[in-house]
């Protein structure tokens, strides 16, 4: 996808603002995750941009790849995820890596990266950012993007597998999406991540945050499931297909890993963000069963080309690895920001 002749003038208007605040061939915008975070952006911002993106992606007004990625240590992995959304004016890629012992034997987050971000009509780099903050953001509007079309607007409980970094991102605005909810049920097999989530996060919600008994009680009494706890090269599922009745509505950030293949093909309906990624992904081996009929992409039902949930009875699944597009669309807003509010440090190129 390429820009059209009629958004030129436009794009030539912004990158002459860009200029002017950042001479472009000689001065890139460098920000810290620090910098990211202290950026002034709302959750509904984060999530239109987040849907624009999405269904941008399955209306294919975007160049975006299937992620390609190495693979040096068991269950790691380095995706790179170049996007170009020529309607956000947003051209750049993620460098991001997911090493899932990182925390306990370093300190440092699971999920890593840079994002370098381009001038699209030079090509010219014009900043380079810490990409957790975004990736944690974005990665939790897809969900609640998702969650929009797919669950019942009504659900009084939600249940969060994952109690890392996107798990309480996931926790922290849910009502945002579910105004109705009573009760969270929250899980992890490291039991100081769930205390200090529900310690952090319950005075800034309605519904009770609830330290799940088992993984087991948090499916049961769940009506909305999202989890994101470790993408494994192929699933060890924990979750007995038995204990989910139709109704519910599964939302993943860890691909079919927790799950029993059965569950996963008995969904009334099956969504993944990008058909090519997901198939791309079952050639290097993370669905060894093949992957169920796919009903839509998530972006289809978000900008209601399809339809979302019809009935109270439906088990949906909906699979959202991530997208660079994802990325590049919130990239922009923040770099935006940045530049208007002087935040980061212009660095020589
Ligand atoms: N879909 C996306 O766009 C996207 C983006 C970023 C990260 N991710 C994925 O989300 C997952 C979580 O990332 P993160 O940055 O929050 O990592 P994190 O390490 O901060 O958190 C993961 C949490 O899951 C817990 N956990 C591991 N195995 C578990 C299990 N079997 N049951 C319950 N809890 C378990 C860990 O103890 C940890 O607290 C990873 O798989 C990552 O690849 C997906």
């Amino acid at each position: 996808m390429k820009l059209s002749k009629e958004l030129y003038p436009e794009a030539e208007k912004y990158r002459e603002w860009v200029n002017n605040q950042l001479t472009i061939g000689k001065e890139l915008l460098y920000l810290t995750q620090a910098d990211v975070r202290n950026i002034q952006i709302t959750h509904e911002e984060i999530l239109d941009l987040t849907e624009k993106a999405l269904v941008a992606y399955s209306k294919k007004n975007v160049d975006m790849p299937a992620k390609i990625g190495i693979h040096p240590l068991h269950e790691t992995f380095y995706h790179a995820m170049p996007a170009y959304a020529p309607e956000a004016f947003a051209a750049g890629i993620k460098w991001g890596s997911c090493y899932p012992g990182n925390s306990r034997k370093y300190g440092y987050p699971q999920a890593e990266g840079l994002i370098i971000f381009n001038d699209h009509l030079s090509g010219i780099p014009i900043a380079i950012l810490d990409c957790i903050y975004v990736t944690e953001i974005r990665t939790a509007a897809v969900t609640y993007a998702s969650i929009k079309k797919l669950a019942n607007p009504y659900t009084k409980t939600f249940g969060m597998i994952g109690c890392g970094v996107e798990g309480r991102q996931h926790v922290k605005n849910i009502e945002q999406v579910l105004p109705k909810l009573k009760e969270i049920y929250v899980y992890d097999i490291f039991e100081e991540a769930v205390d200090h989530l529900i310690k952090d996060l319950q005075p800034g919600l309605k519904a009770k945050i609830i330290k799940a008994a088992s993984l087991e009680e948090l499916v049961r009494k769940s009506e909305v499931i999202a989890s994101a706890t470790v993408i494994t090269e192929q699933p060890e599922p924990k979750i007995k297909d038995e204990w989910i009745e139709g109704g519910k509505t599964i939302l993943l950030c860890d691909c079919h890993s927790l799950y029993e293949d059965k569950t996963i093909k008995r969904a009334d309906k099956y969504l993944v963000d990008s058909i090519e990624q997901h198939e791309l992904l079952k050639g290097y081996g993370y669905y060894p069963y093949g992957l169920p009929d796919i009903y839509a992409e998530t972006g289809e039902v978000v900008g209601e080309s399809k339809k979302g949930r019809e009935n109270n009875a439906e088990l949906i699944v909906c699979n959202n690895v991530g997208m660079a597009v994802e990325d590049m669309y919130v990239v922009r807003s923040l770099f935006d920001k940045a530049l208007t509010n002087g935040v980061g440090r212009k660095l020589p190129l």
